[in-house]
């Protein structure tokens, strides 16, 4: 059992798997959605409970994951069932597998939707069209990218293909390649629109609002929005982190591992935030704008500044990487599981589930127009899809792997895998996963699912 290999391939070395990790995490979670949740949700109060949830549950979920596909070096389906059969549990907790594949299989098809106006934007922004544009005709032009089916097709189907191509070339040749030009790349735009924020931007505000700590802004709505997005954020609870922890080295201590991720995605979330926030400050916009933040508001704070159309362009070609990284490890889980099930290649087998996907996504796309009328539970499509995976799924998967890798497994097994050094760590993290972790997680799921249904 210790020296199992994958039959996917395996990452070069640690910070492959930190960067290619890093990049599931860092997506459209941390660019777009955590800097307008923190603006509705009033800043620096926000800021700090989200901290928590990082720490409190998502790094010992995340732990959960990686070791459980480690363990069996499979897709998460097969992972859950082996270590099921090595702890001589019932075969069914693979169900964990499948909830979890399933769920990012639904979340890449508007995930993929969202990823294609951001190529749309990218465009945009370079060829000029957003300078000197004013608030209202910069909602117009969202709103008719939203009311035109035929644009939307052509990027969605661009950004499924991108994605079909990478995974398609395999663990290593795919992947890890796209990860070594992708992650650094990431990383120096972050930086360059850092410094263009500090240097043009109203940066004490911007500052101000993500740290000063004002409590009377937070709600308990606000914490459970929170708890949810740190899940959504580090990948959580659909198979795609644990996925790329079966191509994990052995050697590699996966509690140092996995700290380095959760920071690393905090940071990318904090500083975008301080590249957005000063922008939009400086042309006295509204930090509270919601889903819009990205795509009003900010074409708008960027055509009005100097360089704007430079620096609006290398930040959506930023949010572009960072989705593209992100659907990358959404269409892994269910492409690695077809390879073992049905002896497929990888190229077959990504090109299979890139069209069903690009299928389920025209359903989400038209939901914004031709399809307006059709409701499920009152919702659109999109906002159904969106509601399902993020507020049922996801928590459900989650909740079962830290009962899983918590109460289920052997200890030894988890013991081994995790080589936590000390015994204190490993109780640490018995004690997190056992009793914290799924105690939050089933309060976010009930109150959520309450509040959303009631
Ligand atoms: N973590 C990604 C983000 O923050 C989203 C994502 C979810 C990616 C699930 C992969 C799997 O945008």
């Amino acid at each position: 059992m210790q020296s199992k290999q994958s039959i996917h391939g395996s990452w070069a070395n640690r910070w492959i798997f930190i960067l290619a990790a890093t990049g599931s995490a860092v997506g459209l979670g941390n660019i777009w959605k955590f800097p307008y949740i923190t603006g509705e949700n009033g800043g620096g109060a926000f800021v700090l409970v989200y901290l928590f949830c990082i720490m409190l549950v998502g790094i010992p979920i995340m732990m959960g994951e990686i070791l459980v596909g480690r363990r069996a070096r499979q897709s998460p389906i097969n992972a859950v069932r082996e270590t099921a059969a090595e702890a001589g549990l019932n075969k069914n907790w693979s169900l964990i597998g499948w909830l979890g594949v399933l769920a990012g299989y639904i979340i890449f098809s508007f995930y993929s939707v969202v990823a294609g106006w951001v190529l749309h934007y990218i465009a945009g922004m370079g060829t000029g069209q957003f300078v000197d544009i004013s608030s209202d005709l910069a909602g117009e032009r969202f709103t008719n990218l939203l009311a035109s089916p035929d644009q939307m097709l052509v990027w969605h189907t661009l950004f499924v293909l991108m994605v079909v191509g990478v995974v398609a070339g395999g663990v290593n040749k795919g992947l890890e390649r796209a990860t070594k030009i992708m992650m650094p790349a990431l990383f120096v735009l972050l930086l360059v629109l850092l410094g263009y924020s500090v240097n043009t931007g109203s940066f004490g505000q911007g500052w101000s609002f993500l740290f000063s700590f004002n409590p009377e802004a937070l709600t308990w709505d606000a914490v459970l929005v929170a708890l949810g997005h740190a899940f959504f954020t580090l990948s959580l609870g659909m198979g795609a982190i644990m996925a790329y922890g079966s191509y994990m080295g052995k050697k590699d201590s996966i509690g140092v591992t996995v700290l380095t991720i959760g920071v690393l995605d905090t940071l990318v979330a904090l500083v975008a935030g301080l590249a957005i926030f000063p922008v939009v400050f400086a042309n006295q916009m509204d930090p509270a704008a919601g889903p819009g933040l990205m795509f009003i508001t900010l074409p708008v704070a960027f055509g009005q500044m100097p360089g704007g159309q430079v620096f609006g362009f290398l930040f959506f070609l930023l949010v572009g990487v960072a989705a593209w990284t992100s659907a990358i490890s959404l269409l892994e889980p269910a492409t690695a599981w077809l390879v073992e099930r049905f002896g497929l290649k990888r190229l077959p087998a990504a090109l299979l589930l890139g069209v069903i996907v690009w299928l389920m996504g025209i359903a989400s796309l038209l939901s914004f127009n031709h399809w307006e009328e059709i409701k499920l539970l009152g919702m659109g499509i999109f906002d159904f899809l969106d509601f399902i995976t993020a507020n049922v799924m996801l928590p459900l998967s989650g909740l079962m792997i830290a009962i899983y890798s918590g109460w289920m497994l052997n200890k030894h097994i988890t013991r081994d895998e995790l080589a936590l050094g000390s015994n204190m760590t490993y109780s640490a993290w018995s004690l997190v996963i056992r009793f914290i972790a799924p105690v939050a997680v089933m309060v976010i799921f009930v109150v959520n699912l309450y509040d959303k249904l009631a």
